[in-house]
């Protein structure tokens, strides 16, 4: 049976851009509901300054509660090695590396030219790092909202460039720009560079392509992808970023597919719930939650 693999980003890329800040002990609470649900990958938080995004100031103990959760992979993002050190130190499984092919973005959100960041990381990859694996996103990779187009051979050229030194290379819709030619010229050329190298892909659903994304990319080799719950989600230094694809749509589009997530939709429902308590008043969205599954509906496993 076809299988992918989904990564929640919503404890850190939802959370980084809500108005609210979820308590420590309710982060704790939906991720522990999030992996009962069968995520087996959990982007849990940043180890960023927490002056500048304090709803991340509680990583470590996220991260060090996340790790007591049999059988989850936890995740983490760092801009620089300082976040890095901090990631290692607290226990993560892996490391998420956010370097945009967009020079203007990069500059907003890590103040480092691309050129800069990817030296970051190869600062990272030689710094002694055992057990963690290392992971290069490469974000605005199709647009940005600050600097409009990004050339592709930009892209390709870092996304190659990062493949040299870390363990796995992801492409980013930061800004929801992406559309469904694009993912598979993108992903494809990439790929031809990279091999398998190349593993996720995060969307953003701004513009409504986010599925339609996701399945571009799965029709090109795709198997890995970053959604999150009821499409929070957003980048604070990318103005217009809004939500990422939705764990929810993005389960029950692959499920009734017959491609199984391992996600069991009626559980993912109930961290959902815990979700929408916490953060009371954030937009939440998601169409199979709202619509309810289909009658007779049957998932892939
Ligand atoms: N964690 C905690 N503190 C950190 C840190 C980290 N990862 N990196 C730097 N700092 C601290 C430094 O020690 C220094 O502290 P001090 O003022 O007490 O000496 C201070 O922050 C400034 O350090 P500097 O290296 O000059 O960083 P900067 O101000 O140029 O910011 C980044 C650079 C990369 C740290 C910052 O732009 C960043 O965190 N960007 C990511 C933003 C983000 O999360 N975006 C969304 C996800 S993609
Ligand atoms: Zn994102």
């Amino acid at each position: 049976m076809p299988q992918v693999h989904l990564c929640e980003v919503g404890p850190r890329d939802g959370l980084q851009n809500a108005k609210q800040l979820m308590p420590t002990e309710a982060k704790k609470a939906w991720i522990a509901a999030l992996a009962a649900a069968g995520l087996k990958e959990i982007e849990v938080g940043s180890f960023v300054p927490p002056k500048l995004i304090p709803a991340m100031a509680d990583t470590e103990e996220i991260v060090k509660y996340a790790l007591g959760i049999r059988g989850l992979k936890v995740v983490a993002l760092a801009p620089n090695l300082k976040g890095f050190q901090r990631a290692i130190a607290a226990g993560a499984h892996k490391v998420t590396f956010p370097v945009s092919a967009s020079r203007a973005h990069s500059q907003s959100n890590v103040r480092m030219t691309p050129e800069q960041m990817v030296d970051e990381v190869r600062k990272c990859a030689a710094w002694p790092h055992p057990g963690v694996e290392i992971e290069g996103a490469v974000s605005t990779a199709f647009g940005c909202t600050l600097q409009g187009e990004v050339p592709e051979d930009d892209v390709v050229r870092i996304a190659t460039e990062l493949a040299g030194f870390c363990d796995g290379v992801a492409l980013a819709d930061t800004v929801g720009y992406a559309n469904p030619a694009q993912v598979k010229r993108i992903f494809s050329r990439v790929k031809k560079e990279i091999g398998e190298k190349l593993e996720g892909a995060h969307f953003h659903d701004t513009r409504g392509l986010g599925l339609a994304n996701a399945l571009a990319a799965y029709e090109v080799g795709v198997r890995a992808f970053d959604s999150s719950m009821a499409g929070l989600g957003g980048c604070p230094y990318a103005p217009g970023a809004s939500g990422n694809v939705i764990t929810e749509d993005l389960v029950f589009m692959f499920e009734s597919m017959g491609v199984s997530t391992g996600i069991d939709i009626e559980k993912l429902l109930l961290a959902r719930e815990i979700l929408v308590k916490a953060i009371p008043g954030e937009p939440v969205y998601g169409h199979t939650p709202v619509a309810g599954l289909p009658k007779g509906f049957r998932a892939a496993a």
